[in-house]
């Protein structure tokens, strides 16, 4: 980890000498996106998020175009984690229940049989927000209960908007992923379901699930392009849940052509970056408190699956210090005149807040040129949160935290 510095990144200069293996992508293929994308649209809370382009952004910075998927707007939860929790839960209900996955659909579980016989089921997850408010979420809407532990140091804000959906909601001593052995720990105890947005040896199903949720994100960004295919998407990485469903998608879908994947993480919580400096091919945890603004991407265990992915495929890997994610907050709160304005977290708005750097800072030019970024490059962003700390994030933009 080198402390201090706004932006480190490292290639992974063997992503495209390999063959696309099928195992590792075809869980997330095209026929199961649209299978997923169903399930989602049977939600009347269902509508794709916006894909604002920032036309005038890009002219400024000297790029052929800037897109950003605002995900402040998904199912009124003002993140796009619910895309995850919600197919996995009803993954797990319709297995118990024997429905296929393919007749997934809001409708079945809103039915008085069916909701009888899920009767005492709870679901136990752990979040730094996000995540947990999803599985609240969802589990109320599907008619069952949650349970959500949290990480020492949680915002307020963000454990009241847990359990304003009726889920126990606790915050325990220890950082994120000790929330996450903690959450496994009364699973097995208590004889509950473990919805956790992170694989490990012998724990792949369930997660596998939730990747294939946020699938409906890139395919709704790819309709909205109409046809345009960037030259670059950039992503945040926690557990790398979200990452590796975009890397695993673009494998999928354009095979070599696929557009250069950026997996961007807080310099404090960097342990895809490490595992990649290391580059044994295994995965490496980092501990610590993890502090960082970026809660959403504080985790120190890269997800098991995920690894698997973004190890094979992804080109680059980057942390940056959130000096970064203050930047992009405020950019895309005060948009050019003609652009959207866009409502961004933390979490969300870091890679704005990266590409900014790179393109406009004449001090990364030579990591810009590495990153191929050229005046034809068209960018796919992803703004994955709103406001989800609304103090902080007036904060932030209003310029009173640096
Ligand atoms: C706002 C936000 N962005 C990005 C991420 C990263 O997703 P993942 O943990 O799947 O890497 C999270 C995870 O909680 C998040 O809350």
């Amino acid at each position: 980890m080198k402390e201090g510095v706004e932006i480190s990144y490292i290639l992974n200069t063997e992503a495209r000498k390999r063959a696309p293996s099928g195992s590792l992508t075809e869980p997330f293929s095209l026929s199961v996106a649209e299978s997923v994308r169903r399930f989602h649209q049977s939600f009347p809370q269902y509508d794709p998020t916006p894909l604002v382009t920032f036309t005038n952004r890009a002219r400024n910075l000297k790029v052929a175009n800037i897109w950003i998927k605002d995900e402040s707007h998904r199912f009124g939860l003002n993140a796009f984690k619910v895309l995850g929790a919600s197919y996995a839960i009803a993954c797990v209900i319709g297995g118990k229940l024997g429905i296929p996955e393919a007749d997934l659909s809001f409708h079945i579980f809103n039915s008085d049989p069916i909701r009888e016989k899920l009767t005492g089921t709870t679901f136990v997850t752990a979040t730094d927000g996000n995540h947990g408010r999803a599985v609240a979420w969802a589990a109320q809407k599907l008619g069952v209960n949650a349970v959500v532990y949290m990480p020492q140091g949680s915002s307020r804000a963000r454990f009241e908007a847990i359990k304003q959906y009726g889920a126990q909601t606790e915050i325990i001593k220890g950082n994120y992923d000790d929330a996450v052995h903690w959450a496994a720990e009364q699973a097995q105890k208590n004889d509950w379901i473990l919805v956790q947005d992170t694989a490990w040896e012998g724990y792949e199903e369930i997660p596998t699930r939730i990747i294939q949720g946020y699938l409906t994100l890139l395919h709704e960004a790819l309709e909205q392009l109409g046809g345009k295919i960037p030259t670059h998407v950039f992503v945040q990485c926690g557990v790398g849940s979200l990452a590796a469903a975009m890397q695993a998608s673009i494998v999928e879908l354009f095979g070599p052509n696929r557009p250069i994947s950026v997996v961007v993480e807080p310099e404090r919580a960097s342990c895809f970056y490490e595992s990649m400096s290391i580059n044994d091919g295994n995965l490496h945890k980092i501990s610590g408190d993890l502090n960082t603004i970026m809660a959403g991407l504080a985790c120190g265990e890269p997800g098991l699956l995920a690894w698997k992915i973004l190890y094979s495929y992804a080109d680059v890997f980057v942390t940056c210090s959130d000096s970064v994610a203050i930047k992009g907050m405020r950019i895309l709160a005060n948009p050019l005149a003609g652009d959207g304005k866009v409502v961004s977290g933390e979490s969300g708005a870091v890679t704005t807040g990266l590409l900014a750097c790179l393109v406009g800072d004449a001090r990364y030019r030579k990591s810009a040129e590495a990153l191929k970024i050229t005046q034809e490059s068209k960018i796919l962003l992803i703004s994955t949160e709103g406001d989800t700390d609304p103090d902080m994030y007036q904060k932030i933009v209003s310029g009173n935290a640096d």
